[in-house]
Order: C-alpha cells, then structure tokens, then sequence
C-alpha cells in the first residue's frame, strides 16, 4: 500500500509472521528503469517471501522492470490492475486496465518471458458500470492464457469517475460471491480474495469456500496483531514466531538500533507500529508516546523503549 507498507512496515510485520506473504507498495514501471533503483526496490533478506508490485501498461518497460525485481530477488513480480487513482489511470494503468484484458495480457506475456519469477496480477472486479459478471471470467481467461497462474481480486468494481481512491475502497459495494464462482469456473487458477477482510478470524471462511488466500490490507496496518498474530499457527500448523505483541516489540529493537545507527529516524520505523497495542491497556499511551517522540529528529531507543515499558508487564531492553 502506496505510503503505508514501506520496507520498516514489512519488517515489522514480519516479526507476527513468518509465512504472511507481504508486498511491496506499487513502483511504477518506469520508476524502476530509470529511478533510483535501491531507494525504490532495496529490502531485507528477512521480508521474504515478499512480492513486488509493479505499475504500467508498456509491455517492454513491465519486462525490464520485471527483469530488475528479478534481480533484487523478490519472490514473484505481481502487476497493479486495480489503482483507481486519477494520477494512475492519466498514465493509463491501474484499474483502467480492467478494460484493456489483450493488453494486460500482452503485458504479463513479456514479464513473464524475461524473468524467472512468477508473474501475478492484482485486479478488481471491473470498473465503473462494466457488469463484474461478464467482464472478470474474460479478464481471467485471456491473462491465465498469457501464463498468470495467481491473481488477486480485490471483490468489487472500480469507479473511475467521481469516487476518490479512498471512496473507491469503500462506496463500491463487495461481491464475495462472484471470486468463490471464479474459483469454481477457473479451478487450476490460484485466486485469493482482498477488500474488507477485518481479521485473521474472517479467514477460514474464504478458505472453505474455495479460495486459495486472502489478501489484508487497511486492517493488516491499522491493527497488525489482530491479522498477523497467530497466523501461522492457525493459517499453516506453523510455529509463530512471537506469541505476544509485546514480544513482536522487543523483537523490533535490533532493527531499530541498526536504523538509528545508520543515521535513521525513530518515527520512519515506529510510525508503522502505532496500532500494535490495539485494543490492550496502554494502547493509548503507547501511540502517544510513540508519535510524540516521532517529532523529534533525536528521538532514540530510550523514547521506544518507554513507550513499551509503561505497556503492563513489558521489561524494556
Ligand atoms: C493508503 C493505501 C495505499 C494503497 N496502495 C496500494 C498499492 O500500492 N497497490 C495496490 O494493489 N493496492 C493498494 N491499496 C489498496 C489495498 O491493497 C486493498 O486493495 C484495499 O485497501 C482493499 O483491501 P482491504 O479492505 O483489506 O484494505 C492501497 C490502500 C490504501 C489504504
């Protein structure tokens, strides 16, 4: 998520599970043939498994950055066909993409032929007054015949006109319904669903209707233990690799003292971290803290280590 799941997000939520597949935010296509490669595609070893998101509509330029991911050793190159954004669909990709299926499928062709890694796509359902019934089952043909095995669908259409993005997250009513009867009419696809899904409880639903894995966004951010927290006990018959929030914070200490130590800020680290406590006594007082100290240029471990310290029972360091 554009702004949100930088490479500190990833490490953190990392720390609540090993198994969650995480992604990058969206680089555009030519941002990465030209940027500055590093800053936009650099990460940890310990993200993995992580997939790059990638935007654009230029076969050519989604191969080459698609090669450069490669490179970086991300674990699958996944294309952006569901960004409502104004900004987006001005340099025509994203959501509007929904309406360009040889396209998109001309697209995923070229990545796929100039890297190893799987190629997926993120799509909605359709956009604006498109009927998601129609429109999706072609759009999944034409793009699994181009070699994409893994799409995830993001269950209701995208309004180009009108809606910002953040509306187009949530005016745009969810159809559940028609991603359970994509799995059931494209059997061999792997189609995991996304928009809405509050928690980790909401899973085992999806699941048992046939879907092969559901994407969380807003929520996963928003209140991190509550998606990622046991996860790979209940999701995989897994050993989780913190039980407890408060550990998944200790666990972050190391991470952040190297980040500091680099020259870094406390605040591009902790301003992930505000929801980790929700819903725990100290919750409060935790992101207060933690925001305040997120102000100063010279904010340390000392100021992390007092914001877990007064949440009960924390031993700081
Ligand atoms: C701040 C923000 C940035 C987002 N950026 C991206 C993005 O870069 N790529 C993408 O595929 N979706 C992006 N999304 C959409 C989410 O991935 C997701 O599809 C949407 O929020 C619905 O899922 P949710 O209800 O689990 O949040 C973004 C959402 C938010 C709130």
């Amino acid at each position: 998520m554009m702004d949100w799941t930088d490479r500190h997000c990833r490490v953190f939520h990392r720390k609540l599970s090993r198994r969650a597949e995480l992604y990058t935010e969206m680089v555009t296509a030519p941002a990465v043939v030209h940027g500055d490669r590093d800053r936009l595609l650099g990460y940890e070893a310990q993200e993995h498994p992580v997939v790059l998101q990638l935007g654009g509509s230029d076969p050519a330029q989604l191969a080459e950055a698609a090669k450069i991911g490669a490179d970086y050793s991300y674990d699958a190159i996944n294309l952006n066909c569901g960004c409502p954004s104004d900004r987006v669909q001005s340099g025509s990709f994203g959501a509007v993409l929904m309406e360009k299926a040889d396209l998109v499928a001309d697209c995923v062709a070229a990545m796929i032929a100039a890297q190893p890694r799987p190629v997926t796509v993120k799509c909605r359902i359709g956009v604006d007054d498109q009927i998601a019934e129609e429109v999706l089952p072609a759009f999944l043909e034409k793009v699994a015949a181009a070699g994409v095995r893994h799409f995830v669908i993001h269950a209701r259409n995208a309004w180009l006109q009108g809606l910002s993005p953040k509306e187009n997250r949530e005016i745009p009513p969810l159809n559940y319904e028609l991603a359970y009867a994509m799995k059931r009419a494209f059997p061999h696809l792997e189609l995991c669903l996304n928009g809405g899904v509050a928690g980790l409880e909401a899973v085992p639903a999806h699941l048992e209707a046939g879907l092969d894995g559901v994407m969380i966004g807003r929520a996963a951010y928003h209140d991190p233990a509550k998606v990622l927290l046991g996860a790979d006990s209940r999701l995989w018959g897994a050993q989780d690799p913190v039980a407890t929030a408060q550990e998944a914070a200790l666990a972050m200490r190391p991470y952040i003292a190297d980040h500091l130590a680099k020259g870094g800020r406390l605040h591009h680290i902790t301003r992930h971290m505000l929801g980790l406590f929700t819903g725990q006594p100290g919750a409060r007082s935790w992101r207060r803290m933690l925001s305040e100290a997120g102000g100063r240029r010279d904010a340390g471990l000392a100021d992390y280590d007092a914001a877990l310290a007064q949440m009960s029972g924390v031993p700081a360091g």
